[in-house]
């Protein structure tokens, strides 16, 4: 019933979503902001600086606009320097095959990732190929959740926002896509991404002839 598929890159494609953990982890505690998994929740989907201010208003002190630019840059060095390394061996169980069954069942495939690091990544993984059309945070003003990136990549895919399947594991992601008017298929717990219409627990679970 579906035309298009839109995945989310970061947690749904591969793990950088624990990349991202360990390299704003580093830099909450270097400016003594608090920081957990559960806080972390709420940081997944949403864009470098938008990340960095939720983290800054948890910090003892307050950062002139070029304190943060340093800080941002900072923490994408050190998120660089972890994805360097990666292979196509770094994709979750179950994406390739879920972008296999998606291409053989004739729908159109896009991206929609808030990250700039988002074509290092597709290309350290081998898969830029997969996908019709990657919209990343250059295309789009408002990240997610506002649901401009999701509606971007149906418009570059040809497709009705209704008639598109978006997949998310973040808080963020899952508001963008169902915003747009999409099905949400969330990967993860449910407790968490509550507004997705359906909750896989990983993308070994996904089945497109579920939805
Ligand atoms: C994705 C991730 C976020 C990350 C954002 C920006 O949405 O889920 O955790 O902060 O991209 O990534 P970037 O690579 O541009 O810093
Ligand atoms: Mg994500």
């Amino acid at each position: 019933r579906f035309k298009a598929v839109i995945f989310d890159l970061d947690g749904v494609i591969t793990d950088t979503a624990h990349y991202h953990y360990l390299a704003w982890k580093r830099l909450a505690d270097s400016v003594e902001a608090p920081f957990d998994e559960a806080f972390n929740e709420q940081l997944k989907g949403v864009d470098r600086m938008g990340s960095l201010e939720l983290i800054l208003a948890r910090a003892p002190r307050t950062y002139t606009p070029e304190d943060k630019r340093a800080l941002a840059d900072k923490k994408n060095a050190h998120y660089q320097e972890l994805i360097a390394t990666m292979t196509p061996d770094d994709l979750l169980p179950g994406a390739l095959r879920a972008l296999e069954d998606v291409r053989a069942a004739g729908l159109k495939i896009g991206l929609a990732s808030v990250s700039r690091n988002a074509f290092t990544v597709l290309d350290r993984l081998g898969i830029r190929d997969r996908f019709d059309d990657v919209v990343d945070a250059a295309t789009v003003v408002n990240g997610k959740p506002d649901p401009e990136i999701f509606l971007t990549a149906a418009a570059h895919l040809g497709v009705d926002p209704q008639d598109c399947l978006g997949v998310e594991d973040a808080v963020a992601g899952v508001a963008s896509i169902k915003d747009a008017g999409m099905f949400a298929v969330g990967v993860g717990s449910p407790e968490v991404l509550q507004r997705a219409d359906r909750v896989i627990p990983s993308m070994a679970a996904f089945r497109l002839e579920d939805y």
